[in-house]
């Protein structure tokens, strides 16, 4: 089937240099560049790692016009989620395993001012969300377990993305399916053809030796694949 758009690149800054955070975002940017910056919040309580939080991203935003694509890994997301709409983050998304209401946090995010996007990690299915979904603007299925960049792509979770797709396309939901985790040329084929819009590459991007060009082939890559 033909896509109605070009495919998204979101480049995860979880690969990126902290110390540069400004000039690895403009690394990104241009002409064809990141459609979305990922940023990874995690708080060493939802995932065993620890990354950045609010203060950071007040700051990127300040220092960007790319769209902000905040994934917390995070408890409590209906305390700390709001925020980073109101900050200005373009996207706010958050773990369905972190919370018994995410309508409620979908509600508080889009009263914010932001979009609300539903994660779920590959263990997490798909089905039991339909319903909520339709208060959301992003699914983002997780193709690796959250917590940290460079892991190997779970091609499992595909059938997930297919779901969602086959429901996008028949006018049962309306978001944009987002794939996120080892996503590199050898993967974002399968992720396409799975019926992916946005597709998130951190280790991909940075560690290539120009950032902005890794965004590019992955586009066009992305581009040339047809859905199935
Ligand atoms: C993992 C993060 C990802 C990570 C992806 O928990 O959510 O966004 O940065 O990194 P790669 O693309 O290297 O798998
Ligand atoms: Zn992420």
């Amino acid at each position: 089937m033909r896509r109605m758009s070009s495919p998204m690149i979101a480049p995860s800054i979880l690969s990126a240099d902290f110390a540069r955070l400004g000039a690895e975002i403009d690394a990104v940017g241009g002409p064809e560049g990141a459609d979305w910056v990922h940023v990874d919040v995690m708080d060493n309580h939802f995932v065993p790692n620890l990354t950045l939080g609010l203060p950071v991203v007040q700051s990127l935003l300040t220092a960007t016009t790319i769209p902000l694509d905040c994934h917390l890994m995070i408890d409590e997301p209906g305390r700390w989620a709001p925020p980073y709409a109101e900050a200005g983050a373009h996207n706010v998304t958050f773990h369905a395993e972190a919370t018994d209401d995410p309508v409620a946090v979908a509600k508080d995010i889009r009263a914010a001012g932001g979009k609300a996007g539903l994660a779920i990690k590959p263990g997490t299915a798909f089905e039991p969300y339909i319903e909520v979904l339709k208060s959301f603007d992003t699914l983002l299925v997780m193709s690796v377990e959250p917590g940290f960049g460079g892991q190997s792509f779970i091609a499992d979770v595909l059938d997930k993305a297919r779901a969602a797709r086959k429901l996008v396309d028949s006018d049962e939901l309306k978001l944009l399916v987002e794939i996120d985790g080892g996503i590199n040329a050898d993967t974002i084929e399968q992720a396409a053809a799975a019926g992916v819009d946005c597709f998130v590459a951190g280790s991909a991007v940075y560690n290539a030796a120009d950032p902005a060009e890794a965004v590019r082939k992955l586009r066009a890559q992305a581009a040339a694949t047809p859905r199935v």
